[in-house]
Protein backbone atom coordinates (compact mmCIF):
# COMPACT_ATOMS: atom_id res chain seq x y z
CA UNK A 1 0.00 0.00 0.00
CA UNK A 2 1.82 2.91 -1.00
CA UNK A 3 0.10 4.31 -3.69
CA UNK A 4 -0.35 7.77 -2.11
CA UNK A 5 -3.56 6.83 -0.94
CA UNK A 6 -5.14 8.45 2.43
CA UNK A 7 -5.47 5.01 3.88
CA UNK A 8 -1.87 4.37 3.51
CA UNK A 9 -1.07 7.82 5.33
CA UNK A 10 -3.50 7.15 7.81
CA UNK A 11 -2.01 3.63 8.38
CA UNK A 12 1.60 5.13 9.48
CA UNK A 13 0.56 8.26 11.64
CA UNK A 14 -2.04 6.71 13.54
CA UNK A 15 0.37 3.61 14.19
CA UNK A 16 3.45 5.91 15.22
CA UNK A 17 1.14 7.73 17.21
CA UNK A 18 -0.74 5.30 18.89
CA UNK A 19 2.73 3.80 19.87
CA UNK A 20 4.45 6.32 22.01
CA UNK A 21 5.15 5.87 24.84
CA UNK A 22 5.18 8.48 27.80
CA UNK A 23 7.66 8.53 30.02
CA UNK A 24 10.70 10.84 31.98
CA UNK A 25 13.94 9.73 31.16
CA UNK A 26 14.69 10.84 35.08
CA UNK A 27 12.03 8.73 36.26
CA UNK A 28 13.50 4.89 34.37
CA UNK A 29 14.76 2.49 36.99
CA UNK A 30 18.38 3.32 36.29
CA UNK A 31 20.41 -0.02 38.07
CA UNK A 32 23.12 0.65 40.59
CA UNK A 33 26.80 -0.05 38.46
CA UNK A 34 29.70 -1.09 39.87
CA UNK A 35 33.23 0.98 38.95
CA UNK A 36 33.97 -1.72 36.53
CA UNK A 37 31.03 -1.39 34.43
CA UNK A 38 31.06 2.74 34.84
CA UNK A 39 34.37 2.47 33.62
CA UNK A 40 33.09 0.42 30.72
CA UNK A 41 30.30 2.92 29.99
CA UNK A 42 32.99 5.71 29.99
CA UNK A 43 35.60 4.54 27.49
CA UNK A 44 32.78 4.13 24.79
CA UNK A 45 34.37 7.39 22.79
CA UNK A 46 30.66 7.96 21.31
CA UNK A 47 28.68 9.99 24.15
CA UNK A 48 29.40 13.07 23.09
CA UNK A 49 28.64 13.02 19.15
CA UNK A 50 25.28 10.66 20.53
CA UNK A 51 24.23 13.55 22.70
CA UNK A 52 24.52 16.12 20.12
CA UNK A 53 23.42 14.12 17.17
CA UNK A 54 20.03 13.59 19.23
CA UNK A 55 19.51 16.76 21.03
CA UNK A 56 20.44 18.48 16.92
CA UNK A 57 17.87 15.95 15.59
CA UNK A 58 14.99 16.39 18.00
CA UNK A 59 15.53 20.31 17.10
CA UNK A 60 15.58 19.33 13.33
CA UNK A 61 12.41 16.92 12.97
CA UNK A 62 10.51 19.46 15.40
CA UNK A 63 11.16 22.54 13.29
CA UNK A 64 10.41 20.23 10.48
CA UNK A 65 7.20 19.30 11.75
CA UNK A 66 6.00 23.06 12.00
CA UNK A 67 6.26 23.70 8.02
CA UNK A 68 3.85 20.52 7.19
CA UNK A 69 -0.07 21.47 6.35
CA UNK A 70 -1.22 17.81 6.66
CA UNK A 71 -2.60 17.25 10.27
CA UNK A 72 -1.79 13.64 10.35
CA UNK A 73 1.55 13.40 9.06
CA UNK A 74 2.84 16.73 11.60
CA UNK A 75 1.22 15.40 14.25
CA UNK A 76 3.40 12.29 13.59
CA UNK A 77 6.37 13.91 13.17
CA UNK A 78 5.92 16.36 15.92
CA UNK A 79 6.19 13.26 18.11
CA UNK A 80 9.44 11.89 16.59
CA UNK A 81 10.74 15.53 17.24
CA UNK A 82 9.60 15.17 20.98
CA UNK A 83 11.32 11.43 20.82
CA UNK A 84 14.60 12.26 19.15
CA UNK A 85 14.51 15.29 21.87
CA UNK A 86 13.77 12.69 24.69
CA UNK A 87 16.87 10.27 23.97
CA UNK A 88 19.17 13.17 23.86
CA UNK A 89 17.58 13.92 27.43
CA UNK A 90 18.16 10.34 28.50
CA UNK A 91 21.27 10.36 27.30
CA UNK A 92 22.43 13.75 29.74
CA UNK A 93 20.39 11.98 32.54
CA UNK A 94 22.70 8.63 32.49
CA UNK A 95 25.76 10.29 31.70
CA UNK A 96 24.96 12.56 34.93
CA UNK A 97 23.43 9.98 37.04
CA UNK A 98 27.19 7.87 36.30
CA UNK A 99 29.31 10.45 36.32
CA UNK A 100 30.69 10.40 32.76
CA UNK A 101 31.65 13.97 31.53
CA UNK A 102 31.96 14.96 27.79
CA UNK A 103 32.45 17.80 25.59
CA UNK A 104 29.58 19.58 25.02
CA UNK A 105 29.54 20.08 21.33
CA UNK A 106 27.57 23.78 20.41
CA UNK A 107 24.52 23.07 18.84
CA UNK A 108 24.49 23.14 14.90
CA UNK A 109 22.22 25.88 13.79
CA UNK A 110 18.57 23.33 13.04
CA UNK A 111 17.52 22.94 9.43
CA UNK A 112 14.03 22.43 9.50
CA UNK A 113 13.66 21.74 5.63
CA UNK A 114 12.40 18.45 4.01
CA UNK A 115 15.77 17.84 2.40
CA UNK A 116 17.38 17.51 6.22
CA UNK A 117 14.42 15.17 7.24
CA UNK A 118 15.21 12.92 4.17
CA UNK A 119 18.89 12.82 4.34
CA UNK A 120 18.28 12.24 8.26
CA UNK A 121 15.61 9.37 7.52
CA UNK A 122 18.22 7.43 5.17
CA UNK A 123 20.89 7.69 8.32
CA UNK A 124 18.94 6.91 10.52
CA UNK A 125 18.48 3.38 8.58
CA UNK A 126 21.40 2.81 8.73
CA UNK A 127 22.17 3.75 12.50
CA UNK A 128 19.24 1.63 13.74
CA UNK A 129 20.33 -1.53 11.69
CA UNK A 130 23.82 -1.49 13.19
CA UNK A 131 22.58 -0.70 16.49
CA UNK A 132 20.30 -3.45 16.38
CA UNK A 133 23.21 -5.63 15.66
CA UNK A 134 25.34 -3.76 18.24
CA UNK A 135 22.56 -3.89 21.19
CA UNK A 136 22.36 -7.67 20.19
CA UNK A 137 25.68 -8.44 20.16
CA UNK A 138 25.96 -6.78 23.89
CA UNK A 139 22.86 -8.44 25.09
CA UNK A 140 24.25 -12.01 24.24
CA UNK A 141 28.08 -11.53 25.88
CA UNK A 142 25.96 -9.69 28.65
CA UNK A 143 28.40 -6.83 27.73
CA UNK A 144 26.22 -4.53 30.56
CA UNK A 145 23.71 -5.52 33.26
CA UNK A 146 20.16 -5.92 31.67
CA UNK A 147 18.69 -3.42 33.41
CA UNK A 148 20.78 -1.19 31.70
CA UNK A 149 20.38 -3.12 28.50
CA UNK A 150 16.73 -2.84 29.33
CA UNK A 151 16.84 0.68 28.66
CA UNK A 152 18.87 0.92 25.43
CA UNK A 153 15.92 -0.95 24.67
CA UNK A 154 14.02 1.37 25.17
CA UNK A 155 15.51 4.00 22.19
CA UNK A 156 16.03 0.93 20.15
CA UNK A 157 12.31 0.41 20.07
CA UNK A 158 11.50 3.87 19.21
CA UNK A 159 14.16 4.35 15.98
CA UNK A 160 12.62 1.16 14.61
CA UNK A 161 9.35 2.97 14.86
CA UNK A 162 10.89 6.14 13.59
CA UNK A 163 12.48 4.09 10.47
CA UNK A 164 9.21 2.44 9.16
CA UNK A 165 7.49 5.98 9.47
CA UNK A 166 10.31 7.40 7.35
CA UNK A 167 10.33 4.79 4.75
CA UNK A 168 6.21 4.93 4.94
CA UNK A 169 6.04 8.92 4.81
CA UNK A 170 8.77 8.65 1.77
CA UNK A 171 6.87 6.04 -0.46
CA UNK A 172 3.78 8.23 0.52
CA UNK A 173 5.04 11.33 -0.75
CA UNK A 174 6.56 10.24 -3.78
CA UNK A 175 3.30 8.43 -4.60
CA UNK A 176 1.34 11.48 -4.03
CA UNK A 177 3.69 14.03 -6.26
CA UNK A 178 3.60 11.21 -9.33
CA UNK A 179 6.97 10.03 -8.49
CA UNK A 180 5.82 6.61 -7.06
CA UNK A 181 6.89 4.11 -10.25
CA UNK A 182 9.46 1.46 -9.51
CA UNK A 183 12.71 2.98 -11.26
CA UNK A 184 12.42 6.20 -10.05
CA UNK A 185 12.13 4.76 -6.37
CA UNK A 186 15.09 2.37 -7.03
CA UNK A 187 16.88 5.70 -8.10
CA UNK A 188 16.17 7.83 -5.09
CA UNK A 189 16.54 5.43 -2.52
CA UNK A 190 19.90 4.19 -3.77
CA UNK A 191 20.68 7.98 -3.90
CA UNK A 192 19.60 8.71 -0.21
CA UNK A 193 22.03 5.80 0.84
CA UNK A 194 24.67 6.87 -1.16
CA UNK A 195 24.09 10.60 0.45
CA UNK A 196 24.13 9.26 3.98
CA UNK A 197 27.15 7.10 3.06
CA UNK A 198 29.28 9.29 2.38
CA UNK A 199 28.37 11.44 5.65
CA UNK A 200 29.45 8.05 7.51
CA UNK A 201 32.31 7.76 6.03
CA UNK A 202 33.35 11.64 6.84
CA UNK A 203 32.89 10.40 10.21
CA UNK A 204 35.71 8.03 10.12
CA UNK A 205 37.70 10.72 8.44
CA UNK A 206 40.67 11.84 9.63
CA UNK A 207 40.03 15.55 12.28
CA UNK A 208 35.82 14.09 12.10
CA UNK A 209 36.15 13.65 15.76
CA UNK A 210 35.74 17.48 15.67
CA UNK A 211 33.50 18.09 12.42
CA UNK A 212 29.61 18.85 13.67
CA UNK A 213 27.23 16.14 13.65
CA UNK A 214 24.19 17.06 12.65
CA UNK A 215 22.67 13.52 13.27
CA UNK A 216 23.53 10.13 14.77
CA UNK A 217 25.84 9.24 11.31
CA UNK A 218 27.66 6.33 11.89
CA UNK A 219 28.07 6.57 15.68
CA UNK A 220 26.01 3.36 16.12
CA UNK A 221 28.78 1.61 13.72
CA UNK A 222 31.91 3.45 15.45
CA UNK A 223 30.06 2.28 18.93
CA UNK A 224 30.51 -1.80 17.82
CA UNK A 225 34.12 -1.16 17.21
CA UNK A 226 34.10 0.33 20.65
CA UNK A 227 31.92 -2.25 22.58
CA UNK A 228 33.07 -5.24 21.02
CA UNK A 229 36.16 -6.58 20.32
CA UNK A 230 37.46 -9.67 18.60
CA UNK A 231 34.22 -9.86 16.44
CA UNK A 232 34.06 -11.06 13.00
CA UNK A 233 32.07 -8.87 10.47
CA UNK A 234 30.09 -12.12 9.95
CA UNK A 235 28.76 -12.43 13.43
CA UNK A 236 27.89 -8.59 13.49
CA UNK A 237 26.35 -8.71 10.40
CA UNK A 238 24.00 -11.55 11.30
CA UNK A 239 23.77 -10.39 14.67
CA UNK A 240 22.83 -6.73 12.46
CA UNK A 241 19.77 -9.08 10.55
CA UNK A 242 18.26 -10.68 12.89
CA UNK A 243 18.00 -7.58 15.24
CA UNK A 244 16.41 -5.75 12.07
CA UNK A 245 13.47 -8.69 11.61
CA UNK A 246 13.38 -8.33 15.65
CA UNK A 247 12.58 -5.18 16.06
CA UNK A 248 10.74 -4.84 12.88
CA UNK A 249 8.50 -7.77 12.77
CA UNK A 250 5.89 -6.47 15.64
CA UNK A 251 4.43 -3.53 12.55
CA UNK A 252 1.92 -3.99 11.20
CA UNK A 253 0.73 -5.36 8.02
CA UNK A 254 0.52 -2.74 5.07
CA UNK A 255 3.54 -1.03 6.60
CA UNK A 256 7.07 -0.91 4.61
CA UNK A 257 10.00 -1.35 6.45
CA UNK A 258 13.53 -0.74 5.43
CA UNK A 259 14.53 -3.44 3.16
CA UNK A 260 17.63 -2.20 1.18
CA UNK A 261 20.22 -2.33 4.82
CA UNK A 262 18.84 -6.47 5.42
CA UNK A 263 19.02 -7.53 2.39
CA UNK A 264 22.76 -6.38 1.48
CA UNK A 265 23.85 -8.00 4.47
CA UNK A 266 21.97 -11.41 3.76
CA UNK A 267 23.62 -11.17 0.29
CA UNK A 268 26.81 -10.45 1.99
CA UNK A 269 26.74 -13.45 4.91
CA UNK A 270 26.10 -15.95 1.83
CA UNK A 271 29.48 -15.28 0.43
CA UNK A 272 32.53 -17.51 1.12
CA UNK A 273 33.60 -17.08 4.87
CA UNK A 274 37.07 -15.41 5.13
CA UNK A 275 36.27 -14.06 8.89
CA UNK A 276 39.60 -14.64 9.68
CA UNK A 277 40.71 -11.71 7.27
CA UNK A 278 37.86 -9.71 8.94
CA UNK A 279 38.12 -9.32 11.93
CA UNK A 280 37.85 -6.31 14.14
CA UNK A 281 40.45 -5.78 16.76
CA UNK A 282 39.97 -2.01 17.70
CA UNK A 283 39.98 -1.29 21.47
CA UNK A 284 38.84 1.55 22.66
CA UNK A 285 41.66 4.62 22.43
CA UNK A 286 40.36 7.66 24.10
CA UNK A 287 37.76 8.22 26.42
CA UNK A 288 34.26 10.34 25.72
CA UNK A 289 35.29 13.68 27.47
FE1 LIG B 1 17.10 9.18 18.35
FE1 LIG C 1 15.23 8.42 15.63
Amino acid sequence: MTDGSQAHKTLFCRTFIETHRTFDPAALPWPELDANTIDRLRSIPFWSVALAAEQNAGVMVTRFAKTLIDPQIREAMAMQGVEETRHGRLLEVMLERYGIDVAKRPPIPADGRERAFIDFGYEECIDSFFGFGIFGLARKIQLFVPELTDIFEVVLLEEARHVTFFVNWIAYERARRGRGNPAFTAVATGLGYVRAVKRIVSTFAPGAQDAPKTQGVGFAAEGAFALLDGITWRSFLASCVSGSEHYLSGMPKGLLVPRVLPEMAKLALKLPTRSKMLRISTRPTSTAS
